[in-house]
C-alpha cells in the first residue's frame, strides 16, 4: 500500500473547528475554503473522519470513506452509505480498514474531529489548514487535540511539519489556507 496522507480543516482565530455546542457554525464557512475542500476530495482516493464530521457535499455519495465509531467491533459496510466502512481502530488497523474498502494508494484526506487529526498526526505528508483570522469561537471545540492550550501552529511544528506559503481563499475575511508539510517528505 502506498498512500500520501493529508489533512483539512478550517479554524476560528482562536483555534476551533466548531462552536461551544460542537457544530461547525457558518460564521466558519466560506465559499473559498468549501471550493478548496471540495476540489481537494474529488481528488482523494479515500476519506477518514469521525462519526459527526461527514463532509455533506454534492459528490460526497459517489466517495469511499472510512468513518470511525466505537459502536462496531469488525470492519463493516456502513447500512445507510454503500461506498462507507465503518471502523473501529481498536479492532482493525488503518491498512486492514483500507484493505476492506479496496484502496491500496493514492490521496487519503484526513478531515476530522480532533481526536482523528491526531491519530494521524506523525502520518500527514501535508497538512492543509484553513485559517479565518477575524473570527474567534470562545469555549468552542479546539481543532487538535491540546488546542487552545497550544496553537494548531504549535501542535503541526511538535510533529515535525513547517508551514509553506499560505493561498488567499477569501480576500473579504482575510481567509488563507497553509500546507503544512512535514520534513521527512520532499513532496
Ligand atoms: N472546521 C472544520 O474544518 C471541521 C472539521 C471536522 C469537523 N468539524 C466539526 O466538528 C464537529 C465534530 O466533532 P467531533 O469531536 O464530534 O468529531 P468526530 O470525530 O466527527 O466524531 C466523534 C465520533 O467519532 C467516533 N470516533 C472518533 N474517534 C474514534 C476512535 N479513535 N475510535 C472509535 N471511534 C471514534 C466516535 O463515534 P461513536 O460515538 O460512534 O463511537 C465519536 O463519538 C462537528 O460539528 C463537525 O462539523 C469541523
Amino acid at each position: 500500500m502506498s498512500f500520501r496522507i493529508e489533512g483539512y480543516v478550517i479554524v476560528s482565530a482562536d483555534g476551533m473547528l466548531a462552536d461551544a455546542s460542537h457544530t461547525m457554525p457558518d460564521s466558519l464557512k466560506f465559499d473559498g475554503d468549501k471550493l478548496f475542500f471540495e476540489q481537494a476530495l474529488d481528488r482523494a482516493a479515500l476519506i477518514v473522519h469521525g462519526r459527526h464530521s461527514h463532509e455533506q457535499q454534492p459528490n460526497s455519495a459517489r466517495r469511499k470513506r472510512l468513518i470511525l465509531t466505537g459502536k462496531i467491533k469488525a470492519l463493516t459496510v456502513d447500512p445507510e452509505m454503500p461506498n462507507a466502512t465503518l471502523w473501529n481502530p481498536d479492532y482493525a488497523s488503518f491498512e486492514e480498514a483500507c484493505a476492506f474498502a479496496d484502496v491500496a494508494s493514492g490521496m487519503v484526506a484526513i478531515i476530522g474531529g480532533p481526536l482523528v487529526f491526531d491519530m494521524f498526526m506523525d502520518r500527514y505528508d501535508t497538512f492543509w489548514l484553513s485559517e479565518a483570522p477575524q473570527l474567534r469561537l470562545p469555549g468552542g471545540e479546539g481543532c487538535f487535540v491540546g488546542v487552545p492550550e497550544r496553537t494548531p501552529h504549535e501542535v503541526l511544528a511538535s510533529h515535525g511539519m513547517t508551514p509553506g506559503e499560505p493561498y488567499l481563499l477569501d480576500a473579504e475575511h482575510g481567509v488563507t489556507v497553509t500546507p503544512w508539510r512535514a520534513a521527512r517528505r520532499t513532496t
